[in-house]
């Protein structure tokens, strides 16, 4: 049987990585008021403070290496033909940990997009010489292209993700609170069509009682000890 495999992460997959996660204790919005940093008003108001705060997460994510955990799901998409990874993060660190297909469903951290044009491109500088930067094509003022509170998700990222996890015989969620919607539905989704859910977390989250298997490790651990038990029970089963 070819084993249909879907993996939502989140911010605790990078969290090994030195790149502090959002909630919990030592979060960013432990520190930071969410909406005075990641709103489409907070970037109309003072798009220079805002700025300040994406080009020093930038720079923290640029020195920044992949993990055990990302490379372990990179491995997995070589190992599995049908594998789709889903992730809420914007660091780019699946992909720098050779991840190829990645849905990104919170934008990207180093895409920058004119407010006013429809200029965007990658852009890996950090820290930015400028700030806010401008549009090398128009002037007008360039934003980061990650989705803020308030806005919607890319369609057709969203949409595949809905497939994928509709589609899964297994649905592995690694470093996520669940508490996001709508990725944190997507496992939800899945579970309703049938699909086995793994759960890799140090801690509990509100999706912990739709799990089969908790893995209550960091991702490092957490993901091998899911990639062994999907690679001796489940794809037997
Ligand atoms: P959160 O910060 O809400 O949750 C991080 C989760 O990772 C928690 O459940 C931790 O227990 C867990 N965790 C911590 N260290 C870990 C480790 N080493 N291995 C595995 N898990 C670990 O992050 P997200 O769920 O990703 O939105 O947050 C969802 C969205 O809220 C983000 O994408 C962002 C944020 O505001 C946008 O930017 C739109």
């Amino acid at each position: 049987m070819r084993l249909r495999i879907a993996v939502l992460t989140g911010a605790g997959i990078s969290a090994e990585s030195g790149i502090p996660t959002f909630r919990g204790a030592g979060g960013l919005w432990e520190r930071y008021k969410l909406e005075e940093l990641a709103s489409p008003e907070a970037f109309r108001r003072d798009p220079k403070l805002v700025w300040e705060w994406y080009d020093y997460r930038r720079l923290k994510i640029k020195e920044a290496e992949p993990n055990r955990g990302h490379r372990l799901l990179a491995s997995m998409e070589e190992e599995f033909p049908n594998f789709t990874l889903i992730t809420q993060n914007v660091d780019g660190l699946h992909q720098r940990a050779g991840s190829k297909r990645v849905i990104e469903l919170h934008g990207n951290i180093w895409k920058l997009r004119c407010t006013r044009c429809t200029y965007e491109d990658f852009n890996y500088e950090a820290p930015l010489k400028v700030l806010p930067p401008a549009c090398p094509s128009c002037g007008g003022l360039l934003r980061p292209g990650v989705v803020w509170f308030g806005e919607s998700l890319p369609i057709d990222a969203l949409e595949e993700a809905y497939r994928a996890a509709k589609a899964s015989d297994v649905f592995l969620v690694v470093g996520t609170s669940g508490m996001v919607y709508p990725a944190a539905q997507l496992p939800i989704e899945a579970k309703e069509r049938g699909a086995y859910l793994i759960e890799v977390n140090p801690e509990e989250t509100p999706l912990s009682p739709y799990m089969d298997t908790c893995i209550r490790e960091k991702a490092s651990v957490g993901v091998e000890k899911a990639l062994e038990l999907i690679r001796s029970h489940l794809q037997r089963a």
